[in-house]
């Protein structure tokens, strides 16, 4: 029978690319939900709706009376944009509770609400921790706006004929312009510019980031994870830690990235990106423009404080993906290759030269 899904947060650096994903599986359709508004397609709608504002939640999405899954995918940060701030808690799970509720008030065929957390769960943003990361590991102290949404959604769960399945991922891969954390165009045009000025690519984060073993997520990948727990019975009310499976560090990645820019390795060099790239938009301004590029806005484009933030972890992360192995999860990604097999893709959709 066929599946209808609601992608809430269906521009983001992970809700983009479930909702294209499942829209090209021919046995769902997908509403997705965001305030800004998208092109739609044959299996495709979009709903431009403020989820901070109940009465508009509620009008727009009482005609989802066929929703068989959620996925949970939006975020809004507050000032600091960080996920440890108490300030992201309010935003964080009213959206989230406004979104569930009008689905679950519409919709008698809802099954399963996949809520998409990540690894701040285990305070990989605080400093070092314990490696490999488990599901099962002690949360950190509060506040932590992921505590706030599971509890809800575990207490909002109770009696219901659905299920949850929460995903822990690490450090999305993909393009979705304006959001507010992606490494991949801080990485692409952090090198294009360095190059542009006749410069070797250095690694700008933390020296003992340089290091440090690390782990992302592709976002394509995070899209198959995210279909596959959303219709495996077993993983019902599990959470599951979702990243390539592999691990790296920037020392050994950074030739392949330098080799895609066709640019020398030179000696790291840390640097606030936040503070520094701001002086450099005048002179993406002028490449945009000499190299014919897309007209992507500059604060849209890169978020640089995050490209900061994963450069600063100056510790081990590792996430264990047994769990989700064990319960029927086999895809994995080099993330070597992926790097450069996507940054080569920025290249010819000339998002960078
Ligand atoms: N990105 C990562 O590397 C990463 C890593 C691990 C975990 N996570 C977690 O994954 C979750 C999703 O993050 P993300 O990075 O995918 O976020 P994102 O790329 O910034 O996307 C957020 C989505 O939420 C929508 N949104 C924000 N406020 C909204 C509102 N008031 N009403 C309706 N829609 C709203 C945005 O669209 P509009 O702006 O159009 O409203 C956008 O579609 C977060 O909990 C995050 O902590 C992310």
């Amino acid at each position: 029978m066929e599946k209808h899904a609601v992608v809430v947060g269906a521009l983001g650096v992970i809700g983009r690319y479930i909702a294209e994903h499942l829209a090209g599986q021919g046995d769902w359709r997908v509403t997705g939900l965001s305030r800004r508004g998208r092109t739609e397609g044959p299996r495709y709608r979009h709903v431009a709706v403020d989820l901070l504002d109940p009465a508009d939640v509620r009008t727009k999405l009482a005609a989802l009376d066929d929703v068989t899954h959620v996925f949970y995918a939006a975020f809004q940060s507050s000032a600091g944009a960080a996920s440890g701030y108490a300030a992201n808690i309010a935003p964080n799970r009213d959206m989230l509770a406004n979104a569930v509720t009008a689905i679950d008030r519409a919709s008698r065929r809802l099954r399963r609400v996949v809520l998409v957390t990540g690894t701040k769960y285990y305070g990989v943003h605080l400093g070092p921790l314990k490696t490999p990361m488990r599901e099962d590991d002690p949360r950190h102290l509060p506040p932590n706006y992921y505590f706030d949404q599971i509890d809800w959604l575990a207490a909002y769960r109770q009696g219901k004929p659905w299920d949850r399945v929460e995903l822990r991922p690490q450090t999305l891969c993909g393009f979705a312009p304006g959001t507010a954390m992606s490494i991949l165009p801080a990485i692409a045009v952090y090198a294009s510019i360095a190059k542009e000025l006749g410069l070797p690519l250095r690694f700008p984060g933390r020296p003992r980031a340089w290091d440090s073993i690390y782990q992302v997520t592709d976002s394509a990948h995070f899209a198959r994870a995210a279909l596959w727990a959303a219709t495996e019975p077993g993983c019902a009310d599990q959470a599951f830690n979702i990243t390539n499976g592999d691990y790296f560090r920037w020392r050994h990645l950074w030739p392949r990235i330098a080799a895609v820019f066709d640019m020398p390795v030179g000696e790291p060099q840390a640097i606030s990106l936040t503070r520094h790239m701001a002086e450099l938009a005048p002179l993406w301004q002028a490449m945009t423009v000499k190299y014919g590029l897309q007209r992507i806005p500059w604060p849209d484009l890169v978020a640089w404080p995050f490209a900061d933030y994963v450069f600063g972890a100056e510790w081990d992360v590792m996430s264990d993906v047994t769990r989700s192995r064990l319960y029927g999860f086999h895809d994995v990604v080099d993330s070597e290759a992926m790097f450069a097999r996507l940054l080569r893709r920025f290249r010819e959709e000339r998002i960078v030269p």
